[in-house]
């Protein structure tokens, strides 16, 4: 069985939390641009929150690949008139799908515990994309300074590390939901530099990390000091590839 399956259904209420849509969506799919006419993979797909938005903003073919046949299941029963395709897998043993225009993944490569499996989920990344095109994806900020880590729980997580933090160590996230149940998943620290070499040994010609933003949508809702230590201490971070 896979980690999230048996959570699924909890990870789908934390779509609900303010950072998910205000500064991670908003961040995310301005990265991203328009997608009418592109064909899309969207690696660790979850319950498809990103994959149905491409499909209905035009996309011309969206295939979502997740490692838990629950987080397929609902994906799979949410708007199927929109035709996307899905598929239970590892993306660490993910074979070649199609060139696709664009391969995009939140919340993925935080779950490589090793080099090694990084390496092997930016291979079956390169080998699904068209000559050119762009992989785009949203992390765990893994290089947040832990001393701002208590800083999430605004934001409805806790993260915990045990120090130093060095290749391979465990980060566990808490996320807090609004009827008052709570449950943990881990992602695990690699450098940037264990980022980009594996990306680089992939045959990627660059790779780029961005900060998250906020909309004016969620600044008008929530207000300015809402948002100071996210913007301040990112918890979450951005890469944009290109082979
Ligand atoms: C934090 S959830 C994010 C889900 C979705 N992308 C979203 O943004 O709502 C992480 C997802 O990664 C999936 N996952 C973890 N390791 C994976 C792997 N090796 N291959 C494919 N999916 C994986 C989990 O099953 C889970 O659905």
């Amino acid at each position: 069985m896979a980690d999230y399956d048996s959570i699924a259904q909890s990870f789908q209420q934390t779509c609900a939390f303010p950072f998910r849509w205000h500064s991670e969506a908003y961040t995310y799919l301005n990265l991203i641009g328009p997608v009418q006419g592109l064909s899309i993979l969207d690696l660790a797909c979850g319950d498809g929150i990103y994959s149905r938005h491409f499909k209905s903003q035009g996309a011309a073919r969206v295939v979502g690949v997740d490692i838990s046949a629950a987080m397929i299941d609902l994906a799979r029963s949410q708007q199927p008139d929109l035709e996307i395709e899905y598929y239970v897998a590892d993306v660490a043993h993910l074979e070649k799908i199609a060139n696709f225009d664009l391969v995009v993944a939140s919340y993925l490569l935080n779950h490589a515990a090793d080099a090694c499996t990084l390496g092997q989920m930016a291979r079956a990344i390169a080998e699904n994309l068209k000559p050119g095109g762009k992989f785009i994806s949203v992390n765990n900020h893994l290089e947040q300074d832990p001393a701002s880590y208590d800083r999430c729980l605004t934001y409805n997580y806790r993260k915990q590390a045990d120090l130093p933090l060095e290749d391979g160590r465990p980060i566990h996230l808490t996320f807090y939901l609004p009827d008052g149940s709570n449950f943990t998943i881990t992602d695990y620290y690699l450098s940037q530099a264990t980022y980009e070499q594996a990306f680089a040994q992939a045959g990627f010609q660059s790779l780029e990390w961005c900060y998250p933003q906020v909309s004016a949508a969620g600044i008008e809702e929530f207000g300015q000091d809402y948002w100071q230590d996210f913007l301040r201490y990112p918890p979450i971070i951005l890469l944009k590839c290109q082979l």
